[in-house]
C-alpha cells in the first residue's frame, strides 16, 4: 500500500514538472510549439526576413502549419514548408482553398468560433480585428487567432490584431498558461494596447511578436519590457532561432 502511494505521489511529481512547452522562435510572428508530441509552426516567414537568415529554412519540421491570415509577413513560406514537412495546414476556408490550388492538400479548414479536436489537442478559432488578402491578391477570407488546449496547458496566439472587446471572452473562457501578442504597433496592436489586452485575457505571461522586423514596427525593449512589468505581467522578447520552455 505504501509504496503504491509512494508510486503515485512520484509520478505525480514527475507530471507536474514536465507540464511545459518548448516554445522556438522564428522571427516576426512564426513560432514553432511542441505539444503532446507534435510541433505546431505558426505563420512562416522566414526566408524574405533579412532578420531570420541564421535560421536553417531546410532543418524545419512540423506536424502542423497554423495560419492567421493571408499576408505575406505570415504566408511567405507557408507552401514551400507544407511541402518540405508534409504539415497539415490549419487556416480559415479561403486559405485552404489557396493552398489546395497550389498542390497542398494536407488541410483543415476552420473559421472564427469553431473548435476542432486533433490529436495533440484542441484548437479553436477566435476573432482577430485586422484583414486578410494573400500575396497574389487573392481574398484571404477574415483574419483569426488560435487557442490551443493540449495535455501540457493552453495558449493563445493572436495573429495580427488590434485590442478589441471579444479578448475579454478569452479571460472568461478558460486560463491561458501564455499568448503570444503582436506589440509592434502601426499594423497591429503596441505595447500599451498589448497590456490592456493581457489583461482582458487574465494572462500574465506574454511573447511579444510582429515587431522590429520592418521600420515602422521596431520598439524599445527596456520600455516594453517595463511597461509590462509595471502591470505586473512578464514579456518574453525572444531572439530568433532561440528556444525556451514556458
Ligand atoms: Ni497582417
Ligand atoms: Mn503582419
Amino acid at each position: 500500500m505504501l509504496v503504491t502511494l509512494e508510486a503515485c505521489w512520484l509520478k505525480t511529481l514527475i507530471f507536474a514538472s514536465s507540464i511545459s512547452m518548448l516554445i522556438t522562435y522564428y522571427g516576426h510572428s512564426c513560432f514553432l510549439i511542441e505539444v503532446n508530441g507534435k510541433k505546431l509552426l505558426f505563420d512562416p516567414f522566414i526566408r524574405p526576413n533579412p532578420k531570420a537568415a541564421h535560421i536553417d529554412f531546410a532543418s524545419i519540421k512540423a506536424d502542423y502549419i497554423l495560419v492567421s491570415h493571408g499576408h505575406e509577413d505570415h504566408t511567405a513560406d507557408l507552401v514551400d514548408l507544407a511541402r518540405q514537412t508534409n504539415a497539415m495546414v490549419i487556416c480559415n476556408w479561403e486559405i485552404h482553398q489557396w493552398v489546395q490550388n497550389k498542390g497542398i492538400i494536407k488541410t483543415h479548414s476552420m473559421n472564427i468560433g469553431g473548435h476542432w479536436i486533433f490529436d495533440f489537442g484542441k484548437v479553436k478559432c477566435v476573432n482577430a480585428v485586422h484583414s486578410s488578402s494573400l500575396p497574389d491578391g487573392t481574398y484571404g477570407g477574415n483574419p483569426m487567432g488560435f487557442l490551443v488546449e493540449a495535455p501540457e496547458g493552453k495558449f493563445y496566439y493572436a495573429g495580427d490584431t488590434a485590442l478589441h472587446y471579444d479578448m475579454k471572452l478569452i479571460g472568461d473562457y478558460k486560463k491561458m498558461n501564455f499568448s503570444f501578442l503582436p506589440i509592434g504597433n502601426n499594423y497591429t496592436m503596441g505595447v500599451d494596447n498589448a497590456v490592456i489586452a493581457s489583461e482582458f485575457i487574465r494572462c500574465d505571461t506574454i511573447i511579444g511578436m510582429h515587431f522590429d522586423t520592418f521600420d515602422p514596427i521596431k520598439i524599445d525593449h527596456k520600455e516594453a519590457m517595463q511597461k509590462f512589468e509595471q502591470a505586473g505581467k512578464e514579456l518574453h522578447l525572444m531572439k530568433i532561432g532561440e528556444t525556451i520552455e514556458l
